[in-house]
Formats: structure tokens, C-alpha cells, sequence
């Protein structure tokens, strides 16, 4: 018997398929690469865009295709997953053969009829199989209790909860001991950790303390619970990469307001000076929303002059989409998508010249890169400070941190070369 899964979405959703790839093989299901031979095909997916919803709907067009009497093969089994508004469950009941909620994905060996239920209170306490040899993905918590007034996780995820410490510790543990090379620690607000006296910056320090050659990543964070505890966490933990992504979402504070953030333009500029008199070379990088209802474009403009100010590293910048349920929805979608591609643009230029300026200051510097993906000779991977670097090499270097010195740079990728002392 052999499965297929297909995930849209975030880290976070990566983090899930793991699980439920777990789940599946421990009834006996064997993973494949190819959909048309699978039994069984688990979508997970992501409801915070409507594009994201879109392509589910695209799926099940293409799921009544396979299977059937040409293809000699039969129909494979259907399972939805992930992020799901509880409302959409009726829509795609009809098109899949189980919507099941993430939480309750240990079910499925019900479900299958293979096997009675392991007993773990919290999903997340199931043991993954992991995607990676040596970046791992362990979340800390899952859940959401702010509600943006235009994000769905808070209805499709529900509340925070946060994992036991000891689990987290005794996994990461084991993942170091088997030569994991990269620590993910994910949530959808990492710094609202809380597991009995254990807060955020205290696990970032217990997680640091395990001895090992490996670096310590998080995301994401949100900006008004991102305090001086957790700067002083990163600057002090030596594994602990400097690179932060802090959403700032708009660079307006009625927008902001409009948003529900809980937070100035003023409050975000003076963390980011604090972390960055703390640690001086930390990259950054954020989340933007362009064309929320309403955002004239002086109010977009001050988003453009907030990205001039800061110099993100990088940026991950979305068009607004209303999403039903939200607060947000109620309000006019009055931005059209021409001007919100405009937007974005304008956006985009100014991260260009100035993620290219501070790239061109490490021509010729040495830096450490994990390496995790190879086409041929060239390989690609990430510095400490999240830059995506290439280099060849007629030696296998996948999975490895190697030391290289920096060619050429473009906004957004280094190119180097292996540096031999
Ligand atoms: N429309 C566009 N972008 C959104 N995001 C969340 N909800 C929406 C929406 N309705 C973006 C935010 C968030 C990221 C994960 O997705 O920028 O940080
Ligand atoms: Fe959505 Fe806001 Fe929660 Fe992030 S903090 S998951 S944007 S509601």
C-alpha cells in the first residue's frame, strides 16, 4: 500500500505532513513520489489565502481523474487535512473521503481500520517522520489567540496550546544525537510559549544548552510579544542564528490598528533598534500585507518609507485576500488586484537595492553555509543569516556545513566558493 502527500502552505503544514506521513507508516503505507500509483493520497493544506483554497478545489478536479478503468489501477483513497475552516469542511466533504482536523489525525488508523489509536494527548507529541536528514522541524506550539482581523489561523487552528518542554528537549536531544544539523522551532507565535514556569526566551536558552554542532532556528514570531528577554536569548545563545523574522504587516498605524496588531510603527522601530544595538549583524526579514481594505495610498506609502528605513534582508509580501469569518471580510475589498500588484512592486524594487547594498559588503567574507539542495555540481544553501548561497562542488556536500568565501551577490543570492585554509 502506498501513499502520497501533497502540502500547500507553511513550515508549520510541512511540520504536520510529517505526522501524518508517521501515521500512515505506522499502518503499514509506504511512501511514493508518484500520485497515480498511490492507494491513498493526504492533502494537507492552508486556508490563509484564497489561492492556497483554490488549489484544493484544482486537486479534487484532478483526483476524479486518476484511478478508474483505463489506468488499470483503483481509485486511491482521498484524506483533507491541515488548516481547514470548519466552514469549508462541508464543501470538500464531497470531494474527498475523509476531512479530517490535524489535531485529530492519529485517528486515521481508525479510519483505515488497521489499528487501535496510539494514546498522545497533543498531536504534536507524535513522532514525525521526518523530510530532512539533517534540518528537522519541531514545533513548540500551535494555535493562535490573536486574531488579526484578517487571518483565519485563530479559526482554523483554534487556540495556543504549547508542547510539554521535556518532549521538546528529549526530541531535539535525539535529532542532534543522529547529526541534525538544523533546529526549526516553529508555532504560528513562538514567543507566547508558555509550558508551566518555561517561557520562550527560557526554552530558547535549555534548547542552546544541548551540547552538538548544530544551529537553532524559529519562526514565527509576533512583534508585540518579541521582547528584550528573547534579544538577549538569540544574543547570548551561541547556536542561535541571527536572523529574525518579524512580521510587521503594515507600515501605517491606522492600518495597524485596523489590522488588530497591538502595535505601533514606533513600538516595531524601537525593538528593531534594540535588537540591532544588541546584535549588530542580525538579518531581517518580514511579512507584509498590501491592499488591506481601505489603505489609501498615502498609508501604503508609509509602508514604503518603513521599508526604506529598516533595510529588510527579505521579505515575504502578500496580496490582501478577505477570507469569510474574518473581521476584516466585513469590510470593502476596495483595492484592486492591478493596484495590490503595483503595491507589491513598489515593495519589491526598494527590498532589492536594499538587500543588494548590504549583500555587497560581504564580497570576498567567509561564511558558514548549511548545505540542503543539490542540482549536479551545484549546490544551495542557507548562511546563519538566512542567505541562500550557491557553490560548486564535485564532492558531495549535501547536508554539511561548509566553509566558503563570497564571489558575487544579487539581492536575494551569494555565490562562493569552498574555502580551503
Ligand atoms: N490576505 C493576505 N495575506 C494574508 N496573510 C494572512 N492572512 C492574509 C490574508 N487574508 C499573510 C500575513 C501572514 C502570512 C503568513 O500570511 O502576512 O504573516
Ligand atoms: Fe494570524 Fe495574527 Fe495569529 Fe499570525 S498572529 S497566525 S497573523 S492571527
Amino acid at each position: 500500500m502506498k501513499y502520497h502527500v501533497i502540502v500547500f502552505g507553511c513550515q508549520m503544514n510541512i511540520s504536520d505532513s510529517e505526522r501524518v506521513s508517521a501515521v500512515l507508516e505506522s499502518v503499514g503505507y509506504k511512501n511514493t513520489s508518484n500520485i497515480n500509483e498511490a492507494d491513498l493520497i493526504a492533502v494537507v493544506m492552508c486556508s490563509v489565502r484564497q489561492s492556497a483554497v483554490d488549489r484544493v478545489f484544482g486537486l479534487i478536479e484532478k483526483f476524479s481523474a486518476l484511478g478508474g478503468l483505463s489506468s488499470g489501477w483503483k481509485k486511491p483513497i482521498t484524506i483533507l487535512t491541515g488548516c481547514i475552516l470548519k466552514k469549508d469542511k462541508k464543501l470538500f466533504i464531497n470531494g474527498f473521503d475523509y476531512v479530517l482536523d490535524i489535531k485529530n489525525i492519529k485517528n486515521l488508523t481508525k479510519i483505515l481500520g488497521t489499528k487501535k489509536t496510539e494514546s498522545v494527548n497533543n498531536y504534536l507529541d507524535i513522532k514525525p517522520k521526518y523530510t530532512s536528514k539533517f534540518s528537522a522541524n519541531v514545533p513548540i506550539m500551535t494555535g493562535c489567540n490573536n486574531f488579526c482581523s484578517y487571518c483565519v489561523v485563530p479559526y482554523s487552528r483554534e487556540r495556543e496550546i504549547s508542547r510539554p518542554t521535556k518532549n521538546i528537549i528529549s526530541e531535539i536531544k535525539q535529532l542532534v544525537t543522529s547529526g541534525y544539523k538544523e533546529i526549526w522551532l516553529l508555532g504560528q507565535n513562538v514567543n507566547s510559549y508558555k509550558n508551566g514556569k518555561t517561557n520562550f526566551p527560557k526554552l530558547l536558552k535549555m534548547v542552546n544548552n544541548i551540547p552538538g554542532d548544530f544551529w537553532i532556528r524559529f519562526t514565527s514570531s509576533h512583534p508585540k510579544d518579541f521582547n528584550n528577554d528573547v534579544i538577549e536569548a538569540i544574543s547570548t545563545g551561541n547556536r542561535i542564528t541571527p536572523y529574525l523574522n518579524l512580521p510587521i504587516q503594515s507600515g501605517d498605524n491606522k492600518v495597524l490598528q485596523l489590522m488588530n496588531r497591538h502595535y505601533t510603527v514606533k513600538d516595531y522601530k524601537n525593538k528593531i533598534i534594540g535588537l540591532r544595538k544588541r546584535i549588530p549583524d542580525i538579518a531581517l526579514s518580514t511579512d507584509i500585507i498590501v491592499g488591506f481594505p481601505g489603505e489609501t495610498k498615502k498609508q501604503f506609502e508609509n509602508t514604503a518609507k518603513l521599508f526604506r528605513n529598516i533595510k529588510y534582508d527579505a521579505a515575504y509580501i502578500n496580496k490582501y485576500s478577505p477570507r469569510t469569518g474574518t473581521v476584516a471580510a466585513k469590510l470593502k475589498d476596495n483595492i484592486s488586484w492591478d493596484e495590490k500588484k503595483r503595491r507589491e512592486k513598489v515593495l519589491t524594487d526598494i527590498l532589492k537595492q536594499t538587500a543588494l547594498k548590504k549583500n555587497k559588503t560581504l564580497l570576498g567574507k567567509e561564511t558558514i553555509v548549511l548545505i540542503n539542495e543539490s542540482r549536479g555540481n551545484n549546490y544551495f544553501g542557507k548562511n546563519k543569516h538566512y542567505k541562500t548561497v550557491r557553490i560548486k562542488s564535485k564532492e558531495n556536500i549535501l547536508g554539511k556545513f561548509v566553509k566558503v568565501k563570497i564571489t558575487e551577490v544579487a539581492p536575494f543570492t551569494l555565490r562562493g566558493k569552498i574555502f580551503h585554509e
